[in-house]
């Protein structure tokens, strides 16, 4: 299936051409076959994976398939062969539910509403007397069956590091392993230090498979792409400038800043410092932080107050002394390194190095440091 046809056109989509390019050629040049790419929350790897990098691997030539782990988090397997299986053409697709045993009929009469066949074929997958192993290994039969080489895109990959995962997790690195010059994979997520382990452990069944590295951010290209588009439209337009300086204070991050477009232009008499105070207030205060910061232990909230605050130290002297001043006890360093741990563990804090942190969210981090200044 071409991928633009999942996809409304969006025209305040900045396309990325160059670096679609980049990642495809990388994969021409045979020097890699997996690649794992990172950024923090809503920085715009799923559009450009989506928008950008599929669409022109389809260009090129590739099968492609893409799926968000996220999204079924319980049944990854059921999604991620559904994927492999949505690359095929029809036909492809009845030849592994006949070999799955599953009714070729029902099929036939959804097929002929858009997406019918694919919406079965997950449903069927997911069945509880489907074996996610077999069905994956009929799937990558097919595809040894195309001419074509297929580009596998896994957002949200850091769920196949959970330990309940394990087992398809090991299947398809094997099923992988030995299709390393037809199938190329990305795996994308915002989690760094889960993405690291999958990577980095000798006991994960990824380990040492993919190159991790950053995901190159959007930055002043965006921007005045943005606000050209928007002064097209605006009565009153704004300046580049003002654009930058509005990206900056919501901290380089594109979502806050296409919110903060939308209210400009909702309400552009109210000027550009008002929809800006607008958008820090709204993407800054979160109800969903709040339920996040009362779920966590006191000494969690005492350390992840020190990160936001910029202390990336905070095993130092200096540091347990104002731990002791937010707990109001005096705190070890076995404390901070439990809370560190925990910390971890769900995702709110990755480590960059030894003993430096930070916190994933940007928008938390913010959340944190004004509720800890309202507090004062
Ligand atoms: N290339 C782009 N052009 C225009 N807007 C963009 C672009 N990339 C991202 N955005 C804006 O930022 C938002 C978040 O992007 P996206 O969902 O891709 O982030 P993400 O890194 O996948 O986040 P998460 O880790 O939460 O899944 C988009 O909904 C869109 O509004
Ligand atoms: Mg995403």
């Amino acid at each position: 299936m071409k991928p633009s046809e999942t996809l409304v056109s969006n025209p305040w989509h900045f396309v990325r051409p160059a670096l679609a390019e980049a990642y495809l050629q990388a994969f021409d040049l045979k020097l890699s076959s997996a690649r794992g790419l990172f950024a923090r929350r809503r920085m715009g790897k799923t559009e450009f994976l989506r928008r950008d990098l599929l669409p022109a691997a389809y260009e090129r030539g590739y099968l492609v398939a893409y799926t968000d782990l996220w999204d079924s988090r319980l049944s990854p397997d059921s999604a991620l062969v559904s994927a492999l299986a949505e690359s095929l053409e029809p036909q492809g697709i009845k030849a592994v539910l006949a070999k799955l045993g599953k009714p070729v009929r029902k099929i036939k009469a959804s097929a002929r509403l858009p997406g019918g066949v694919e919406g079965a074929l997950e449903a069927e997958l997911a069945a509880p007397d489907t074996d996610s192993g077999v069905a994956l290994r009929e799937v990558l039969r097919q595809l040894d069956r195309q001419k074509k080489a297929l580009l596998l895109v896994i957002d949200e990959a850091q769920v196949l590091a959970r330990a309940d995962h394990g087992d398809f997790a090991h299947a398809l690195r094997a099923s992988l392993d030995i299709r390393k010059d037809r199938i190329k994979v990305i795996f994308a997520g915002s989690s760094e230090t889960t993405l690291r382990e999958m990577f980095a452990r000798a006991s994960e069944p990824f380990y040492n498979w993919a190159a991790l590295e950053p995901f190159p951010l959007l930055g002043d290209e965006f921007v005045a792409f943005t606000i050209k588009l928007m002064n097209r439209m605006a009565r009153n337009g704004l300046t580049i400038e003002q654009g930058q300086h509005a990206f900056e204070e919501l901290h380089r991050t594109p979502e806050f800043f296409k919110r903060f477009v939308e209210r400009y232009m909702l309400y552009q008499f109210d000027g550009e410092e008002a929809a800006l105070e607008h958008t820090k207030a709204s993407v800054f205060s979160d109800e969903s932080f709040l339920w996040q910061w009362k779920g966590m232990h006191a000494a969690d909230q005492a350390v992840i107050t020190l990160l936001a605050r910029g202390e990336t130290d905070t095993h130092g002297a200096a540091a347990l002394e104002r731990m002791n001043a937010l707990l109001g006890k005096p705190t070890t360093k076995n404390t901070v390194a439990h809370a560190l741990r925990r910390l971890q563990a769900h995702n709110a804090v990755t480590r960059l190095a030894f003993g430096e942190y930070r916190i994933e969210d940007e928008a938390f981090a913010e959340w944190i440091r004004r509720h800890s200044l309202a507090k004062r």
